[in-house]
Formats: structure tokens, sequence, C-alpha cells
């Protein structure tokens, strides 16, 4: 049997959605976002909903064979894992947002605070640029942090735009596209070689048909 982890949220529901148009789900499963463990049809996978911060670390010590997780996730994790599939949805981008006043001049502060869910994607990325920042880890609601006060600027994911505009605050750069992404443990593809390709070469076809399509 094959275990796959999936983020519970807004990506279960897609990834969810791509096993059944690859014919390796019938249904959606019964109270789905109740149930933490569900199976295929045919019984040959199990698939485990976890917090989508943990997909990594299951399938990184191989409690999960594969795993469907956000690439910020992945970024942020940093596991030693191998990533298979670009999935396609779940598209979004990492950004750095603050004040539109602050465009072209906020990094020229002397002291530069970033509030993030994402302190690694921030630290790899400030010292890529070669810029010292403080940065201040939340766990929600970023945006609030150069709203109050608490940061001149965040570091986070960017879908609609919707919530940066609602709070008056706008892009000031770019830091990396964003999407879901099929993940797999790097012993369970020599010893589930047969059992993962299947899965993928499923995976693979509905994704050629959709963007042919
Ligand atoms: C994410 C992200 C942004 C928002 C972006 O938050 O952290 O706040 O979605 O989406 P948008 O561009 O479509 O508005 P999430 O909904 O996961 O909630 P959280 O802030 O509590 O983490």
């Amino acid at each position: 049997m094959v275990t796959i982890a999936l983020a519970k949220g807004r990506l279960a529901d897609e990834a969810v959605e791509l096993f059944q148009k690859s014919g390796i789900l019938c249904n959606k499963p019964d109270d789905f976002s109740r149930k933490l463990i569900f199976h295929s049809e045919d019984g040959s996978i199990r698939f485990i909903l976890v917090k989508p911060s943990d997909v990594p670390t299951y399938v990184e010590y191989g409690a999960a064979d594969a795993g469907i997780a956000g690439k910020d996730t992945l970024l942020e994790e940093g596991r030693a894992i191998y990533e298979m599939l670009d999935l396609g949805f779940g598209k979004c981008r990492m950004v750095v947002a603050g004040f539109p006043e602050k465009k072209d001049i906020w990094i020229t502060n002397a002291h530069t605070r970033v509030a993030t869910k994402y302190p690694n994607i921030t630290r790899s990325y400030f010292s890529r640029q070669g810029e010292s920042v403080e940065i201040i880890r939340l766990n929600g609601s970023v945006e609030l942090g150069p709203l109050i006060g608490l940061s001149d600027v965040i570091v986070d994911i960017v879908e609609s735009g919707r919530t940066l505009r609602e709070n008056g605050l706008v892009v000031l750069e770019e830091i990396c596209p964003i999407s879901a992404r099929l993940v797999v443990n790097r012993v369970s593809l020599k010893v589930k070689d047969r059992e993962l390709r299947s899965i993928m070469d499923k995976i693979q076809k509905v994704l050629e048909e959709q963007n042919n399509g």
C-alpha cells in the first residue's frame, strides 16, 4: 500500500479532485473535512490529511510515501524529499509587501522589521539580497504587522491580492511563484517504484490533458 499525505484546507479539495480525474479516487470521501484517513476504492492507496506544514515531515520520515504540498511549505521546511511534479493548482506568489509609500525606500531603513509565517524563506531571501533584517514570526493575519506598527513590511503569499488591497498594502518585491507539488520519500521511490510511477503517470496524463485543453 502507498500512503499519500494531503495538506488539509485549500489544497486538499483540489488534490482530491485531481485524484478523481486520474481515476484513482471515484468519490470524494464522506465526511472529508473530519476524517483523517481514507482509502482509494481498490484499497491500494491510503490518504492522510495533515497540517500543511507537516506534509514534508511525514514524507521525509517515510510515514507517507508521497505528499501534496505548496512550494511555500516545501521551501520553508527544507526537508530531504524529492519534488516530482508541479501540479499547477494552488498558484500564488511569495512577495514582500508593505505600504505603497514605502516602495523603493523601505530597505534603506537602518533597522527593517519583517513579519512573516515564513522565517526561513525570508531569511534566505534577504541574505541573498545582502540585506540584514529582523524577522518577526507570526502564525497568521500577517498583514496586520505594518498596519499596527509591529513591522515595516511582510513576507507572505498573495493569491487574489484581495487581503493586501483591503488592508492598503501593495507588493514591493516578488520572491518566487508558488504552486502545489507532488513530493516523494527518497526510499519509497526505490522500494515502491512501480506503484508510485503508476500514480504519477496517471496524474501526469491529467495535467497534460489540462494543458492541451
Ligand atoms: C493567506 C495569506 C494571505 C492571504 C492571501 O492567508 O497569508 O493572508 O491568504 O490571499 P489573497 O491574496 O487571495 O487575499 P490564509 O487565508 O491562509 O490565512 P492566515 O492569514 O490566517 O494564515
